[in-house]
C-alpha cells in the first residue's frame, strides 16, 4: 500500500497556496514538527491547559437529559464533555494556547486571526494579552453584529478588531482577509487558523491541539463506567472541536461517531453550511476538501443561525472520515438547534453555544443509532463545544419573531 503523503488525508488536504505563502508554511511546518518532539513543549502547554484554562473539563452525566431521552426499552445515560468550562468559554482556547507558544518560539512578535463567532477571536486575543503580543483579528461585518459582546471582549483584551467587508461578511471572508494580511507580514507575524482547515501543517496542528478533548474523554469515561462509550457526538463548522474529540477514538470500531453540521434553513433550502452533506470536491482557503460551491466552481454562501457553523467549507480530515464512513454526518436545522438550546437551559441549567446546540439536537435522532434488541445501557458522549452568553442575543431575536409571527 502506498505511504499517505505528507499534508494529506487520503486525497484531502494538502498547501493549495500562492507562491508567496510557501516560505512561511514551511517555517511553521518546520518549527511544529521540531518544537512538539519536545517534551518541554508539551510540559509547559499542559500547565496552561491546566493553570490558565482550568482542564481537565468536566464529564458530566446530565441526569435529567438522560432520563427525558430514555425509554422502558432504552436506558440512557448521556454525558457532556464541558468545554464551555473552559476559560473564555469554549475549546478554542486549546487550540491558541498551542500555538501562541509556538509563535513564541518561533520569534514572532504579532498575532493575527480570522474568527467567526468570536470565540476564536476571543481566545486569541486572550492569550495574545497574557503573552504581551500585538493581535489583530479579522471578523465579517455580518458577523461582528451578531456577536457584539465578543467583539468589545477582544478590545478589551487589547486586539484591533479589523471588520472584513467583503462577500457575504462572515468567516469565509474574515479568513481571505486575514490570509492577505500573513502574505505581507510572515516575517514577524504567526497567523493562528481558529480550526481543522486551511493548508498543511493547520489541519494536523490544530487537531493535535484539540486531542486533548478527546483523550481526557477516555480516561473520565473509563473510570465513571468501566468502558467506553456507544456514540460520541460533536458539532462541525471547520472541524476541530469534533476532530479533538473523535481522534483518540478513530481506531475504537465499537464507538460510533457523528458529526452535526448547519443544516441552516433546511439541506434543499440552498441555506444551510453543510459542506459534508451537500457539498463538492474543491479548493477552499489552501486546501482540498468539500465544499459549498456552485456549477462553476464559485464559494457558495453558507447560512447557519451560528455564527461558528457559517462556514462553506470544512476541515480535510472530516472529508476523510466521510468518504471513509468512519464518521457519519448529519444536518440540523436551525430551529432544531434553537429547540437543543432552550432544552439544555431548561433541564440541566446550563447554557450551551448555538453551535454546541446542533450536537445536542442529534438526540432527536439517536434511536436509529442504537439497535432495537441493545440489551445493555447505552453511553452518550456529546460535546459541549462552548457556552451559550455570545448568543443569548440571538436567542431573544428568534423568541421575538416567534412571538411576532404567532400573534
Ligand atoms: C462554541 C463553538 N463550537 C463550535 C464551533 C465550530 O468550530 P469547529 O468546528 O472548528 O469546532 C465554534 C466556532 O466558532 C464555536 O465557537
Amino acid at each position: 500500500m502506498d505511504k499517505p503523503l505528507k499534508g494529506y488525508f487520503g486525497h484531502y488536504g494538502g498547501q493549495y497556496v500562492p507562491e508567496t505563502l510557501v516560505s512561511a508554511l514551511t517555517e511553521l511546518e518546520k518549527a511544529y514538527e521540531y518544537y512538539t518532539a519536545q517534551k518541554e513543549f508539551w510540559a509547559e502547554l499542559n500547565s496552561y491547559y491546566r493553570d490558565y484554562s482550568g482542564r481537565p473539563t468536566p464529564l458530566f452525566l446530565a441526569p435529567r437529559l438522560s432520563e427525558h431521552y430514555s425509554a422502558e426499552d432504552l436506558k440512557l445515560k448521556i454525558y457532556l464533555k464541558r468545554e464551555d468550562l473552559n476559560h473564555t468559554g469554549a475549546h478554542k482556547i486549546n487550540n491558541a494556547l498551542g500555538q501562541v507558544l509556538l509563535a513564541k518560539r518561533m520569534g514572532k512578535q504579532r498575532i493575527i486571526a480570522e474568527t467567526g463567532a468570536g470565540q476564536h477571536g476571543v481566545a486569541t486575543a486572550t492569550v495574545a494579552a497574557h503573552f504581551d503580543m500585538k493581535c489583530c483579528i479579522y471578523m465579517g461585518a455580518v458577523d461582528m453584529q451578531r456577536q457584539a459582546l465578543n467583539v468589545y471582549k477582544m478590545r478589551l483584551l487589547g486586539a484591533e478588531v479589523i471588520p472584513a467587508t467583503g462577500g457575504t461578511q462572515t468567516l469565509k471572508d474574515a479568513c481571505n482577509e486575514a490570509i492577505r494580511d500573513w502574505v505581507a507580514n510572515s516575517l514577524d507575524t504567526h497567523y493562528i487558523i481558529g480550526s481543522v482547515v486551511g493548508p498543511h501543517p493547520y489541519p494536523v496542528m490544530v487537531r493535535d491541539f484539540q486531542r486533548v478533548i478527546g483523550e481526557e474523554t477516555k480516561d473520565q469515561i473509563i473510570t465513571k463506567e468501566g468502558r467506553l462509550p456507544d456514540i460520541i457526538a460533536a458539532c462541525v463548522g471547520g472541524g476541530s472541536n469534533a476532530m479533538g474529540m473523535f481522534y483518540p477514538f478513530l481506531q475504537e470500531e465499537e464507538v460510533k461517531l457523528v458529526g452535526l453540521e448547519a443544516a441552516g434553513e433546511g439541506l434543499e433550502s440552498g441555506r444551510h453550511a453543510a459542506s459534508l452533506s451537500r457539498g463538492r470536491q474543491g479548493v477552499l482557503h489552501g486546501a482540498f476538501s468539500y465544499l459549498l460551491q456552485n456549477d462553476d466552481g464559485q464559494i457558495e454562501e453558507a447560512h447557519s443561525i451560528s455564527a461558528g457553523l457559517d462556514y462553506p467549507g470544512v476541515g480535510p480530515e472530516h472529508s476523510m472520515l466521510k468518504d471513509s464512513g468512519r464518521v457519519k454526518y448529519l444536518g440540523v436545522q436551525d430551529q432544531a438547534a434553537l429547540a437543543a438550546f432552550h432544552q439544555l437551559t431548561k433541564l440541566e441549567g446550563i447554557i450551551p453555544a448555538l453551535e454546541s446546540a446542533h450536537a445536542l439536537a442529534f438526540l432527536e435522532e439517536l434511536k436509529s443509532f442504537i439497535p432495537r434488541d441493545a440489551e445493555k445501557e447505552t453511553i452518550v458522549v456529546i460535546n459541549l463545544s462552548g457556552r451559550g452568553d455570545k448568543d443569548i442575543d440571538t436567542v431573544r431575536e428568534e423568541a421575538g419573531h416567534e412571538q411576532h409571527n404567532g400573534a
